[in-house]
């Protein structure tokens, strides 16, 4: 039987728990940090590496300060992820702002940090002059459409509302040149939970290929490339995780055959990935409500697919551990389900487990990213809390449940009174 590990034992969570009703998240530092310098030492053979946390992924100004502390940057998408990253003393060009449809008090805000911006059209070039100002630094975001295939999560790159053109591209970068800016960066993101490490070597080589005509037709200096997220990772057991080693040496490979041998250096490599730096370290704990025999069994939980969307969304795997039955015989087929009136809000289907009884403890797992984050309130569900598991074993709350009060804090009940 292929199993996961859970940082924690029955008898901790149980504490929690006695304090602190499920359901909720929990995220183990230790781990977190142990990836982060894995991940900085594999890329450490890399011209200027640096990674910005996909704030999206997790947005908690704790784990980002953690991740600071690792000489991670923020990758933000929206005025409220600026202001994390500011609350977590992430600012200046350890920002990086790939947003769409911006709004203009977004560029403001972004220009106010000394971020920079990754432009996701060539329009907002004028937009941004007009609404913020040109930065020295810009930086673009390139759609590379039938050049580069897509996968499940983000699709095919030629359907997809991102980024700019090629053609497009040269337009922008020589627009930008005569407006004055002097630093330029290129971004894409054409992946998401990909597994295959050649995937993001081939997207390097594109956009080396791809900053070495840039550079030669505009007369411009390139000062990185930001390669994206979307490093995958394991959610079945059985799959391997993506050594970063092979991605950096590819990379590293890609650089001198491109970069170097076209006088380009030097050009720092950045990463702007989410999934990967938390994703594995964060579980999703709910205690069974009730059992439920039909046509099939049911293990219904206290959490549901606002805890944790991925399976309801994309039918996406993630394992689930009864705690303190790991070594008992998962014999049972259940299905295992959220408390929300959809009959999608499923955290497995057909999922073999040990005999599951009301009161028992599920620990659903690789909920650290894209798990809380992309959280809602339908059928009234509150936002549940968020722990940190200290490397002293110790539980710190990072964020406190909604309570009725924060859900009803948008409506003015006082109104009704005088509304026919
Ligand atoms: C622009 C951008 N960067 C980075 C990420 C992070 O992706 P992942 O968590 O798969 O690494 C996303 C995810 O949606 C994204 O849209």
């Amino acid at each position: 039987m292929v199993s996961k590990q859970v940082p924690f034992t029955k008898e901790e969570i149980t504490g929690l728990i006695e304090k602190y009703p499920t359901p909720f998240h929990v995220y183990d530092e230790k781990a977190i940090i142990e990836n982060a310098m894995k991940l900085r030492k594999a890329f450490s053979i890399v011209n200027g590496f640096k990674e910005y946390f996909a704030v999206k992924a997790l947005p908690n100004p704790y784990i980002m300060k953690l991740l600071k502390n690792e000489g991670f940057g923020s990758d933000c998408s929206s005025l409220p992820e600026l202001l994390l990253s500011e609350k977590a003393g992430i600012v200046g060009e350890n920002i990086m702002f790939s947003s769409n449809d911006t709004p203009a008090e977004e560029f403001i805000k972004a220009r106010e940090l000394g971020a920079i911006i990754n432009l996701d059209d060539l329009s907002h070039i004028e937009f941004l002059e007009e609404s913020a100002g040109l930065p020295e630094i810009v930086c673009c975001r390139y759609n590379p459409g039938p050049l580069k295939e897509g996968n499940a999560i983000i699709g095919n790159p030629e359907e997809a509302k991102y980024g700019f053109t090629r053609e497009q591209l040269f337009t922008g970068y020589r627009m930008m040149k005569e407006k004055g800016v002097k630093r330029f960066g290129l971004h894409t993101m054409v992946a998401s939970n990909e597994l295959d490490p050649a995937y993001f070597i081939e997207t390097a080589k594109i956009l080396f290929e791809l900053i070495a005509e840039l550079s030669k037709e505009l007369d411009i200096k390139f000062e990185f490339v930001n390669l994206g997220g979307g490093i995958g990772i394991p959610y079945r057991p059985e799959q391997e995780q993506v050594p970063y080693d092979v991605i950096a040496k590819g990379v590293a490979e890609a650089y001198d055959e491109t970069i170097r041998a076209n006088g380009l250096h030097p050009l720092k490599i950045f990463l702007e990935c989410g999934r990967v730096i938390t994703g594995p370290y964060g579980y999703l704990v709910s205690s069974v409500r009730h059992m439920k025999h039909i046509y099939k069994d049911y293990v219904g939980l206290d959490a549901c697919m606002a805890n944790l969307m991925r399976p309801a969304l994309y039918g996406a795997y993630h394992h689930i551990t009864v705690l303190g039955k790991e070594h008992e015989d998962h014999e049972m087929l259940y299905d295992v389900t959220g408390s929300l009136c959809e009959n999608n809000d499923k955290f497995a289907i057909d999922r073999l487990l040990p005999e599951v009884e009301r009161g028992d403890i599920l620990v659903i797992h690789d909920a650290g990213a894209h798990g809380h984050a992309m959280g809602f309130n339908y059928n009234g569900k509150l936002r549940s809390a968020e722990f940190l598991l200290r490397p002293d074993g110790s539980f710190v709350q990072i964020r406190r449940a909604e309570t009725i009060e924060d859900y009803f804090a948008t409506l003015d009940f006082e109104g009704l009174a005088g509304f026919e």
